[in-house]
This record gives structure tokens, sequence and C-alpha cells, in this order.
């Protein structure tokens, strides 16, 4: 008889994801139920919803939510939640939890509905994700990072110990409402900040996406994408929709990342570091952008893009009214950003970097030197056009 009691069990189980992202207009109309549909399982009887609300937008929309959850007949409590990169922590997650607590939902039927930015969308996720290990939520997002980034993936996070996105968790939500009349208060500089993840996608796989940028690009930010004419309408919906596009198209395939060369990762190399060190100077997007500048001159100096190709997205950069330099680019700051990014790559830089405009490759071999030509250019180009703003003003 064998009395050897070690054994292995193997368990093997499959998680299918299904979640859908859909245009609507209206969110707030009171003859549109998309919200009260939207993830819900039981549509009869009295409904009842826990609503977090980023407390920026609830003073611009507030009233209008509350019309159309009484409308409705939907019993419901509303948690406004100031929001700010530095309060992108748990204790925020905790206060949401302390407000699911108290209003008490049913897991099954009762879906958490999440409305404002990407912070606030990625705390609610992360809450969402936690309380009893998965509670059903829904996305409104409110700016122009929510609609073609936050709002559509599948991560949840907060900052922890000056790390962004330290703690977080992949958990879409079941249903994403994207309303672009949100943006119209949304002020100019957060446009111009989601206009940067929008780039992001045209450098790295759409260079269609790049032109309609270059041709529309002020247009969009001055009239926040509301398209007030027939032209810049059908640009807005456009841009909107081949970013939202081209980055599903790189998400599904690998919502869970366990592939680590991910071209959605360009512009999120060095800029995780550059952006927790400057903060709360430079928005995600401004940070992202920097980072593609950069790393536009790595490509050049390795002769991925010519100085044509260069100028062009330069040139874009700045009329999308984009930062290309901050002064925490040192090149210690840059070497360390990378150490941190190979770690998070396991071992590998894996660093995405584009090849002319609208498609890239990777790289495992990058050296300080070149970070530091790189780092180096960057800075002169900088200094040189803050030069010509100030002439310009003078
Ligand atoms: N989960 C993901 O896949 C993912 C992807 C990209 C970015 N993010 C995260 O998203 C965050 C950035 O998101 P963001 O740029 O939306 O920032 P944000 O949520 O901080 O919103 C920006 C500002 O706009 C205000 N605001 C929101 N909607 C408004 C509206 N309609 N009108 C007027 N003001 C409004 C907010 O109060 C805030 O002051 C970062 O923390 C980033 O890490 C997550």
């Amino acid at each position: 008889m064998n009395h050897d009691m070690s054994r292995t069990w193997i368990v093997s189980a499959a998680l299918p994801v299904h979640y859908q992202v859909r245009v609507v207009n209206g969110v707030f109309d009171p003859h549109n139920r998309a919200l009260l549909e939207a993830g819900a399982t039981q549509q009869t009887g009295t409904l009842r919803r826990l609503v977090v609300i980023d407390s920026a937008v609830d003073r611009l929309y507030g009233v209008q939510l509350r019309q159309y959850l009484q409308h409705h007949g939907v019993k419901h409590q509303i948690i406004s939640l100031p929001i700010s990169e530095t309060e992108k922590t748990m204790d925020s997650v905790f206060a949401v939890v302390k407000g699911i607590n108290e209003f008490g939902i049913s897991r099954r039927h009762e879906p958490i509905i999440a409305i404002g930015g990407g912070v606030l969308m990625d705390i609610v996720g992360l809450a969402a994700s936690l309380y009893r290990r998965s509670t059903p939520y829904v996305r409104v997002p409110t700016t122009l990072i929510g609609l073609v980034d936050a709002g559509v993936g599948a991560k949840t996070g907060v900052n922890h110990s000056a790390h962004k996105n330290r703690l977080g968790t992949y958990f879409p939500a079941k249903d994403t409402l994207l309303d672009r009349c949100f943006l119209k208060t949304v002020d100019r500089r957060h446009i111009v900040n989601g206009l940067a993840e929008i780039l992001k996608i045209a450098l790295i796989k759409d260079r269609a996406l790049f032109e309609l940028l270059d041709r529309h690009g002020p247009t969009l930010i001055e009239e926040r994408l509301q398209g007030r004419t027939p032209e810049s309408n059908q640009a807005a919906n456009q841009v909107i929709e081949r970013a939202i596009t081209g980055m599903l198209e790189e998400l599904e395939l690998n919502l869970w990342e366990q592939k680590l060369e991910r071209v959605v990762d360009y512009g999120h190399s060095f800029s995780p570091t550059v952006e927790m060190l400057a903060l709360p100077e430079l928005l995600h997007g401004e940070a992202v952008n920097i980072d593609m500048a950069l790393t536009t001159l790595l490509s050049v100096q390795r002769g991925l893009i010519t100085p044509g190709e260069r100028d062009r997205i330069f040139g874009l950069m700045r009329k999308l009214e984009l930062p290309i330099y901050h002064r925490h680019c040192e090149p210690e700051v840059l070497v360390e950003a990378l150490a941190d990014t190979i770690r998070h790559r396991d071992g590998l830089q894996r660093l995405p970097l584009a090849m002319g405009i609208g498609s890239a490759c990777f790289v495992n071999d990058v050296r300080p030197e070149e970070l530091v030509a790189a780092a180096t250019t960057l800075r002169e180009m900088d200094s040189g056009s803050e030069l010509m703003r100030e002439a310009a003003n003078a």
C-alpha cells in the first residue's frame, strides 16, 4: 500500500469576458432608458441604483441626473466623490465601499453607476471588483481620456506609495455609455490631455487618425469635440471612433496583459515615473506626450523615423498644445523610470517605438547614452520653442 500522501491537484478554469461599450447621446434625457438598462439583468419592479459621481461633475450635471432618476422612479443614493490624481488612493476606494454598505445593493440586479473621468472610474472600478470579490458596475465617462481610454478597457486601479496605479485589478464594467456632450464643460487643458492618448493610437497604428488630428486638431480643441459644423462634427465622430476601435483591437486580444509586448504601452514607459514625480503639475496625457516626444527622438536616432516625419509629429504635438518636455526628464530619472518599467515587463524593456507614422516595433536594447542624447535634444527643442513663444508674445 502506498502511504505517500503527496498529491497534486490541478485546477483549470476559464473565465469568459463579455462587456460592451456603446455610444449613447443624451444619457440623462428622460426618454433615454440606456442608463436604467445598462448592466442590469432585471428590468421590472422598483429599480435601485447606487451612483458614484465625481463631485465636479455632480455640480454641473447633478440636477439632470437626479431629475432623470426621479422621473423613472429609481430608488437611489448618490455618492459625490471629490477626486484628483492625488486623491486616487485606497481611502477613496474605502469611501465608495462605505457607500455601498450603507445603501446595500443586490449584486446581481443593481449595478453601481460610475460617472466621471478616468480617476473616478478607476476608483469605482476597483471598489466594485473588490466588493464581495466582484460587483457589476457601469461607466459613464465624462472626460476625453475617459471616453477613449479609461472608460473602454478592463483595468481599475489607484496610486500607492508614489507609484502610479500600483494597486489595481482587471475588471471591466458590464456596460459603458459614451456621450460626448459631457465634453462641452471639460476645460481646454483636459481636452488636450485626452488628445494625447488619441495621438498615441495614431502614432502606433493609425496613420489616417494622425491625418485627421493634423487637419482638425485645433478645431476639435476649440469646439470641445462638440461638432459645431457638419465637417467638424464628422471629424469629432471619426476621431473618437477610430481611437476607441484602435484601443479595443489591441486590448481585446490581450485583455489580461499576458503578452507583455503591448503597442498601447507606447507613451507609458517613462511617463509613470515622470508623472508621479511632477504631481500635480503634469496631467496623465501630458506625461504620456512627453514620453512619446522622447521616444520619437529615440526612433529618429535609430533611423526608424525620418527627420521629415519627426517634424510632422512635433508639429502636431504643438498644434494640439501638448508639452514635449518637463524638467524631471533628467537622465537619472529616465534611467530609473526604464528600470521600473523593465521590472513591470518581466525583465525586458519591451519598449514600443514608433516606426514612421502609424506603426510600431519593440526593442530591448536601449542604452542610457541613447536616453541622454534624446533627452538633451528634447530639452533644446523645448527651450527653442519657448524662445519662439516668448518672441511671438513680445
Ligand atoms: N483604467 C484605464 O485603462 C485607464 C486608461 C487611461 C487613463 N486612466 C487613468 O485616468 C486618469 C486620468 O483621467 P482623466 O483625464 O479623465 O482625469 P480626471 O478624472 O481627473 O478628470 C479631469 C478633471 O476634469 C473634471 N471633470 C470630469 N468630467 C468633467 C466634465 N464633464 N466637465 C467638467 N469637468 C469635468 C474632473 O473633476 C477633473 O478635475 C489617470 O489617473 C489615469 O491613470 C486609466
